[in-house]
Order: C-alpha cells, then sequence, then structure tokens
C-alpha cells in the first residue's frame, strides 16, 4: 500500500517536471545533465524499475544491488527480448544497450564493471533483429477494437482516469490521476513502444484491481486510447504480443 502510495507521488512528480521541462525541450529524452546511460534508462526503463533501481517489488524487480546484473549476455537478451512480463527493446541498437547496461550495472551502488559494444554485438547474435519500426500514427488498429476497449475503458479505467482520458477523475473529491492521451500523454510516453504501455498496464492497473483484465482487453484499452488520441483506424488489429508492440512506437503526429 505505502509503495504503491509513494509511486503515484513520485508518478506526479516525474509529470510535472517533464510537463515543465517540455515547455522549451519537446523532445522528452533531453535531460540536462545526465549522461546518454541514464538518459535511455529514463526514457525506457524507470518507468518500471524506477530512477532509484528500487524497482516496485515483487511486479518489478530492483536493479540496485541485483546479483542478475553481474551476468552482461542475459542482461543484453533481457533488454532485446524481453523476459517474463518486460518487454522487449528491439529498437535500442547494440551501442544503446550497451550505454544503458553500463548504466545500470554501476549506477546506485551497483559495482558489476563496464560493457562494451563489441560484448553487446557478441551477445545479441541469433537475438532480434532491430527491423522495421511502425508508428501509433500508421493505422495499427481497427474501429471495432476501439469500440471493445472503450467498454472496457468505461468499465474498469474511466473512474480514475477520467471519461475524457484527461486524469480527472469522475468523483471530484479523488486525486487526480495521468492523463492517457493527447499532448501530456505523449510528451511523457514519446518514444516508447506500446509493448511497454501494455507490460506497464497489464502489471499495474486498474491500480485497485491490478493484472484482473485479459491481455486482450488490455490490448483493447490500448487501441481505445490511441483512437481518443487521434490516432487514425487501420485494417489489422493490434495483437496481444509484445514481440510485435514493441515495434510500434508512441510519438508526436508526423
Ligand atoms: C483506482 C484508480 C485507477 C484505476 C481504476 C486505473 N488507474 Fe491507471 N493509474 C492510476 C494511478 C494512481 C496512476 C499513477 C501511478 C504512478 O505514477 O505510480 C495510474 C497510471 C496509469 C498509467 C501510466 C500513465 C503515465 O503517464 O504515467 C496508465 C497507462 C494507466 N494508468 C492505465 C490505466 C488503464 C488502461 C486502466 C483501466 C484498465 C487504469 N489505468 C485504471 C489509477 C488508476
Ligand atoms: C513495463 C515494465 C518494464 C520496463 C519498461 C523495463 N523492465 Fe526490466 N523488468 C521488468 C520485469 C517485470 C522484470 C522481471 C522479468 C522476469 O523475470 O519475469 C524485469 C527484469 C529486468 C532485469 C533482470 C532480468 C534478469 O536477468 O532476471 C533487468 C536487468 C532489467 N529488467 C533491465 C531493464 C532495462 C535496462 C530496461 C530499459 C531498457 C527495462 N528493464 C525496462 C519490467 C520492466
Amino acid at each position: 500500500m505505502s509503495t504503491r502510495g509513494a509511486g503515484f507521488y513520485r508518478g506526479l512528480l516525474v509529470v510535472g517536471v517533464l510537463g515543465l521541462a517540455c515547455v522549451s525541450v519537446p523532445a522528452a529524452a533531453a535531460q540536462p545533465g545526465s549522461e546518454p546511460g541514464q538518459q535511455l534508462y529514463r526514457q525506457h526503463c524507470a518507468l518500471c524499475h524506477q530512477d532509484s533501481g528500487a524497482g516496485n517489488p515483487p511486479t518489478f524487480p530492483a536493479l540496485r544491488a541485483n546479483d542478475q546484473l553481474g551476468d552482461q549476455a542475459r542482461i543484453v537478451r533481457s533488454i532485446n527480448a524481453g523476459r517474463g512480463r518486460m518487454p522487449p527493446f528491439p529498437a535500442l541498437t547494440a551501442e544503446d544497450i550497451a550505454r544503458v547496461a553500463n548504466y545500470i550495472r554501476n549506477a546506485w551502488a551497483n559495482d558489476f564493471g563496464g560493457v562494451t559494444t563489441e560484448a553487446v554485438t557478441a551477445a545479441l547474435e541469433g537475438l532480434e533483429e532491430a527491423g522495421p519500426m511502425a508508428s501509433v500514427w500508421d493505422g495499427v488498429f481497427t474501429e471495432a477494437q476501439a469500440t471493445r476497449g472503450e467498454a472496457v475503458y468505461t468499465g474498469a479505467c474511466a473512474f480514475c482516469h477520467g471519461r475524457r482520458l484527461n486524469g480527472a477523475p469522475d468523483d471530484p473529491d479523488m486525486r487526480s490521476t495521468p492523463p492517457l492521451a493527447r499532448a501530456r500523454f505523449l510528451r511523457v510516453w514519446n518514444g516508447r513502444s506500446l509493448a511497454t504501455l501494455l507490460a506497464y498496464t497489464r502489471a499495474t492497473m486498474p491500480e485497485d484491481n491490478p493484472s484482473s483484465l485479459t491481455t486482450q482487453e488490455n490490448v483493447d484499452v490500448i487501441a481505445y486510447l490511441l483512437s481518443v488520441g487521434g490516432m487514425p483506424t487501420g485494417d489489422d488489429e493490434l495483437l496481444p504480443d509484445l514481440r510485435g508492440l514493441a515495434r510500434v512506437v508512441i510519438g508526436p503526429q508526423p
């Protein structure tokens, strides 16, 4: 309970800080004074593992003082291809993975040593190719799917995130929550994939009853969020598959 409460306020703080920073700096990744590995970590990993590396166990493991980080090849595989409920990151190059792996192995009180791009390239052998990526603006869900998702959203999410997905709850006495569509959502989620959105949502939402929805229901809700955000519909549904969703990136309207 207390962890969740702390996470909520931390979340508000992060959203608030990004909101301010983004008045002058449009790209969410731009974090003055931080090195590239830390920037990558903040953009792609901190949502679940936290800036402090403490994670949110048991849902999201701590990376601080996590002995698994001694195994370089295992880290590379987890980032590139995912692991269990962790989404894959097929868009990260060997150089990006080396940077973020270096960061997590030496941040906080960790002392697991460096990682070279060569070692990452060797560990990537036979894993996900850095293939074509799609955007949420490419027509990646259908209208029927968004309609199904709307029914799920109304029953399981609107209560806290608001009927208009603007984060203002239906009950005025309730604390506000992050918006799930439009400019502020796009800024916070810029550069992240739909696999991250699915993995996070499936494990933590609805906040009052996490993991109570099926994966299909979660994917349908995502289609609904995108439709409210103004993204176009297409001929094919979004599939409940982290690998495919990892190749669809959230970003500004082209
Ligand atoms: C009981 C209230 C509650 C319900 C119901 C709920 N949420 Fe949330 N949601 C929250 C809170 C609080 C946060 C902020 C968590 C944090 O930052 O630690 C949040 C955060 C999120 C985020 C991350 C947004 C961001 O930018 O950080 C997503 C995505 C999300 N919720 C989706 C959903 C979906 C989809 C549903 C319905 C299946 C849902 N939520 C139901 C309270 C709720
Ligand atoms: C949507 C949430 C989420 C995001 C985002 C995320 N992770 Fe994870 N991570 C997890 C979960 C869940 C596990 C536990 C996986 C399991 O063992 O089932 C995990 C496990 C790990 C592990 C330990 C794996 C092992 O060897 O046991 C490492 C290292 C890790 N994550 C690094 C990262 C890095 C680096 C990023 C960013 C590039 C990242 N994670 C982004 C959820 C996430």
